[in-house]
């Protein structure tokens, strides 16, 4: 027994003794499923996934709060669908070893998602590499061959109080992690590894989803390293590393003619390296009922980007299905502050805005960002707003 020291205050003695009563208490009753008992083999060449769905369907039927346990090991597994609707309350799936996708990108390509949670509640994944083998697929992609779109890492759809923590994702064939009509995500810790000309593979991607935290987390791959899609509500990015990659995006909007808007969205502590974009806001030039209302850029560092601040509403890649058309996404109360570094390109601020709807309420409060050691320019389009203390190259605003 633990011996508590006298001069403690009857109410930290209460505190504490709750925590342990806690701890013991919650240990207790978890109830753990081992994937070897399910006849998974730690090999990197024995199918394994029927072992992680059978072991999934015996947590997720139990009464108890489980664990689903993967020593180490290397794991052969296909694609798999974890349903919700599960009697445990609260499912842990602790991964000591590393899941890899079969050699051949095609067996996987097909499938929309590697690993899919559909529907769970009070999930969390702790640790755990997961190894999609993507670069087969993104050579067949470079060489306009016959190949699949390819399957995303790890999904969650419709799904909440999700925990993922210390996980690594390696070379996904498309997204790395996708997070899609959830509520209540924290995402702590995860790195995320692909080449940077790897097509496609965005770090973590979120949309129609509220409350989702990503935060210490490091990301090196093709695409945007955080992608922020229609419906986002209060998510919060802190402490995140980018590079290379596209940046943190919100966006592309404005795809569809009705979508759902973006709002409370913020990110602190960045620090983007040789990324093609910093912070941006992307958008289809195409009528849309979205927007993006609410968004705090904060205390970011900037090392060779290309693009370190940029909203772009002109969107229209090789000027396909919508030459002449304006977006309709109406952007408003943006704030950059605490941005610094260096831009690769002479502009490292551009607001391109829709011209018919302008963006308002834009706010640059101590930005310096230099270009070959001068200063870099910024241009403005359809913007308003204002700039407050340093900021450097001179606001257009
Ligand atoms: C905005 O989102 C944050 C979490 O990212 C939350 O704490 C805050 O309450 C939200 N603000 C509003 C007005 O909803
Ligand atoms: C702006 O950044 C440059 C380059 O990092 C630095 O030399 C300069 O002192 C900064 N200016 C201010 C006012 O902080």
């Amino acid at each position: 027994m633990m011996k508590i020291p006298t001069h403690y205050s009857p109410s930290t003695i209460l505190i504490l003794s709750m925590v342990l009563l806690a701890l013991t208490s919650s240990t207790s009753a978890i109830k753990n499923y081992n994937v070897l008992s399910f006849g998974a083999k730690p090999n990197g060449k024995t199918d394994s996934t029927m072992a992680f769905l059978n072991a999934w369907n015996a947590a997720c039927g139990s009464t108890d709060s489980t664990m689903i346990y993967v020593p180490e090991g290397r794991y052969l597994v296909g694609a798999m669908t974890f349903k919700g609707g599960c009697r445990s309350p609260q499912i842990i799936i602790r991964i000591d070893g590393t899941l890899v996708a079969p050699a051949d990108f095609r067996v996987l390509g097909k499938s929309d998602n590697w690993l899919s949670f559909e529907g769970v509640s009070g999930v969390s994944i702790v640790g755990g590499a997961f190894d999609a083998k993507g670069t087969a697929l993104w050579a067949c992609k470079a060489s306009h061959g016959n190949c699949p779109a390819g399957a995303t890492t790890l999904s969650f759809t419709n799904s909440n109080n999700i925990r993922i923590s210390g996980l690594m994702s390696l070379n996904s064939q498309m997204f790395h992690i996708v997070i899609n009509g959830c509520q209540n995500v924290h995402v702590r810790g995860v790195k995320i590894i692909a080449a940077g000309n790897s097509p496609n593979t965005d770090g973590i991607h979120v949309q129609l989803s509220r409350n989702v935290e990503i935060i210490s987390s490091s990301m090196k791959t093709g695409d945007d390293c955080i992608s922020i899609g229609p419906g986002t509500k209060n998510l919060w990015v802190e402490r995140v590393t980018c590079g290379p990659g596209h940046g943190i995006s919100i966006g592309s909007l404005a795809k569809d003619l009705k979508e759902e808007g973006v709002q409370n969205v913020t990110v602190i502590r960045t620090t983007f390296i040789g990324t093609q974009n910093g912070l941006r806001i992307k958008s289809w030039a195409r009528p849309s009922s979205g927007f993006v209302k609410g968004v705090r850029f904060s205390d970011s560092i900037m090392r060779n980007v290309q693009y370190p601040i940029v909203i772009d509403q002109n969107y229209c890649p090789h000027n396909l299905n919508c030459p002449g058309q304006v977006s309709g996404i109406k952007i408003t109360d943006i704030v950059y502050e605490g941005i610094r570094g260096t831009s690769s390109t002479p502009v490292a601020i551009k607001f391109d805005c829709s011209a018919k709807n302008p963006c308002t309420g834009v706010r640059l409060q101590n930005v310096n960002l230099t270009y070959l050691n001068k200063a870099a320019q910024s241009s403005c389009s359809n913007v308003v707003g204002k700039a407050f203390d340093l900021v450097r190259p001179n606001s257009c605003l």
